[in-house]
């Protein structure tokens, strides 16, 4: 194991079975990729039946807050991730939507925790996911792992989802993983981004001035192997680059990496109409998160800084 998380060659004894629930979306195949290119055996607990991942196997399970017969998949894992949960992006907040958002990783990861609760030989570590809403819009303020929580739709979520999770322990070591923006080519919320700026129309949205927490998928990935690897990881990591830009450099440096301009700005009247509330939790607001526990526990980064994360990304065929 690397410093920075890319992995070595594994040894026999290195390598374990590791349950990856929700491992059919943008991070989960990428991980259930590279844990298996370091020798892993991995499992997809997946709600449908369909292709399994690369790399992966795949169970299908029922997350609705009890146990199936999925659970035995459990037994004896060296690790299990939870990132299961219906997509916060892709449709308005709507009532109904809320609540399939909140109760989807509540529901999702109380049956993870009954399952390990089961298991006759406990996995050794809960990777559950969550995500930086946890702390609310906070200016301009630095976040680390010890901020405490915001008040908004996504900080209560958070909160629900990170106090299902915890009760996990002392049986099983937990690590939760508030993630940021992740950028990559082939998912999460970047190829939206895109088509603005090659339409000569990209720049700001709102003031700018709001900080927006990126991240690199291969650091990402690298977080997710650290927390793996090191028994001495415990609670909140923000999963964050260390070197957080506001939504106005974000959005200069985006321009420069497809040498397209960026200065029409996207007004937030107008965000608003488009996407109710939506738009001031996901683009209007922002934390200047920093990934505190994961420098201190020696993480190196891939991508320190977004310029050449971007680059990176948008040059790749
Ligand atoms: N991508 C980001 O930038 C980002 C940032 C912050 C936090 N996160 C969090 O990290 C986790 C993974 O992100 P992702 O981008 O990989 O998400 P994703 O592509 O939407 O994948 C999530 C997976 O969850 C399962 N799922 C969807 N709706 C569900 C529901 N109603 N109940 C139970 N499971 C459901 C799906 O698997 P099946 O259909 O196979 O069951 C899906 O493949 C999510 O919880 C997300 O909120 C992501």
């Amino acid at each position: 194991m690397l410093p920075d998380g890319r992995s070595g060659r594994p040894t026999a004894n290195q390598t374990m079975k590791i349950i990856i629930a929700g491992g059919t979306g943008f991070l989960g195949r990428a991980l259930c990729a590279g844990l298996a290119a370091d020798g892993h055996e991995v499992v997809v607990l997946s709600r449908s039946a369909h292709a399994a991942p690369a790399g992966a196997t795949l169970v299908q399970w029922t997350p609705d807050g009890s146990v199936g017969s999925w659970a035995a998949a459990l037994d004896g894992a060296g690790a299990v991730i939870n990132l299961a949960g219906e997509s916060i992006a892709a449709r308005r907040w709507t009532a109904g939507q809320r609540a399939r958002i909140r109760e989807s990783r509540v529901l999702a990861t109380r049956s993870l925790v009954l399952a390990i609760g089961h298991a006759a030989k406990p996995p050794a570590v809960l990777i559950s996911g969550s995500a930086v809403g946890y702390y609310g819009p906070c200016g301009d303020e630095p976040v680390t792992e010890d901020s405490g929580p915001g008040h908004d739709f996504l900080a209560e979520v958070c909160q629900a989802w990170e106090a299902e999770a915890r009760k996990v322990a002392p049986r099983t070591r937990l690590v939760l993983v508030r993630t940021g923006l992740v950028l990559e080519r082939n998912g999460g919320a970047l190829p939206q981004m895109l088509l603005p700026f090659r339409l000569f129309a990209g720049g700001p949205v709102g003031s700018g001035r709001q900080y927006w927490p990126w991240i690199h998928r291969d650091d990402w990935l690298g977080l997710v192997r650290l927390a793996i690897d090191r028994e001495d990881l415990n609670g909140p990591m923000n999963a964050t680059s260390p070197h957080p830009v506001t939504n106005a450099a974000f959005s200069q440096a985006l321009g420069r990496a497809l040498h397209r301009p960026s200065w029409l700005p996207a007004p937030a009247f107008a965000l608003r109409i488009a996407l109710g509330e939506m738009a001031d939790a996901l683009l209007l607001s922002g934390q200047r998160a920093v990934p505190s526990r994961a420098t201190k526990a020696g993480y190196r980064f891939r991508f320190e800084e977004l310029q050449p994360a971007l680059d990176t990304i948008l040059k790749q065929r």
